[in-house]
């Protein structure tokens, strides 16, 4: 019986789905949270995880963490001792930074809106003047659309510019920009579990920001052939796996790539699209198992 351990901060809804699936697959699954994490960086996989099993025990890890810092670093630790997991190190790393994602879209020659990043509010400022305005103005890590701003003229860049170097921390002096795209009101979630687009929705909402952790409504988005190319495309250049990406409808050029998250929340997306997401998940993790048994 495959065994497979689900690292988690707290069990979401999401977690829940997943953990019931896996079970009904026939695999046996412990559940690991992430503030119990010690590992001992100089030793290897033989050491014990906190569920009382040998790290290398397990056929695949499946990292769920809420904290992006605990789940990569986990990811970090386990890749380098050989031990298989969704997602992988390398695609974490990529997805859990904005200024990496879209570097690899680039160098992948995936369609994503124009973006640039500088290191002090003066050269932020060059770079807005250079997207145009209104732009888009993002921390590189987060997610749930906090801390995003539209910059919709130089007075504001400049007043929220001088905001982030006095109030913020280190994180928030890096400033990645983006050219404000004028998508419908909606985007698109579409979800990708190895080499398929399972399914994907709209998100609705009459504020720029669709998600649907900001109140963004949910609606199916039929996989077309192209938005399916577009995922994989996108997918691969992160290193694939289990992924959720932000796609932006632009009237003029078509599909962009905004994001790629690599340990989404779906909750709201099963019933709208009709497929049991956890449960293709959790095929796809235990197909991985069956690769190292
Ligand atoms: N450049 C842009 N042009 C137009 N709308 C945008 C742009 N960037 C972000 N948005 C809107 O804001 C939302 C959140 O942006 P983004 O996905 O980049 O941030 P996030 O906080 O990482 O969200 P997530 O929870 O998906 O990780 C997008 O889904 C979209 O609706
Ligand atoms: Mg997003």
């Amino acid at each position: 019986m495959p065994r497979v351990a689900v690292l988690v901060t707290h069990i979401r809804p999401e977690e829940k789905l997943l953990i019931a699936e896996l079970q009904a697959l026939g695999v046996q699954t412990d559940v690991i949270l992430d503030r119990d994490f010690n590992f001992d960086l100089t030793g290897s996989a033989e050491q014990l995880a906190p569920s009382g099993v040998p790290w290398g025990a397990y056929d695949v890890v499946l990292e769920r963490c809420v904290s992006t810092s605990r789940g990569t670093y986990a990811l970090a630790i386990l890749n380098t001792w050989g031990v298989r997991t969704v997602n992988t190190f390398h695609t974490a790393r990529l997805c859990e930074n904005k200024l990496l994602t879209t570097l690899a879209l680039a160098q992948a020659g995936v369609p994503q809106p124009e973006a640039r990043v500088a290191f002090t509010p003066e050269a932020a400022l060059t770079a807005l003047d250079a997207l145009t305005y209104p732009a888009v103005l993002k921390p590189i890590t987060g997610s749930w659309g906090r801390l995003l701003a539209r910059v919709s003229d130089r007075d504001s860049a400049e007043a929220i510019l001088e905001h982030r170097q006095t109030l913020g921390g280190y994180e928030q002096h890096i400033y990645y920009a983006q050219e404000y795209v004028r998508k419908p009101q909606r985007d698109i979630r579409a979800f990708v579990v190895g080499e398929r687009t399972i399914c994907a929705i709209y998100r609705t909402s009459a504020h720029w920001i669709t998600n649907t952790a900001r109140g963004g409504a949910a609606s199916n988005c039929p996989v077309t052939p192209e938005l399916d190319a577009l995922c994989q495309r996108a997918a691969q250049a992160v290193g694939g796996g289990v992924l959720a990406l932000d796609v932006f409808e632009d009237p003029e050029r078509g599909l962009l790539v905004n994001e790629i998250n690599h340990t989404m929340e779906f909750r709201n997306s099963s019933a709208p699209t009709g497929v049991n997401i956890a449960a293709e998940v959790a095929a796809y993790v235990l197909a991985q198992a069956r690769v190292t048994a």
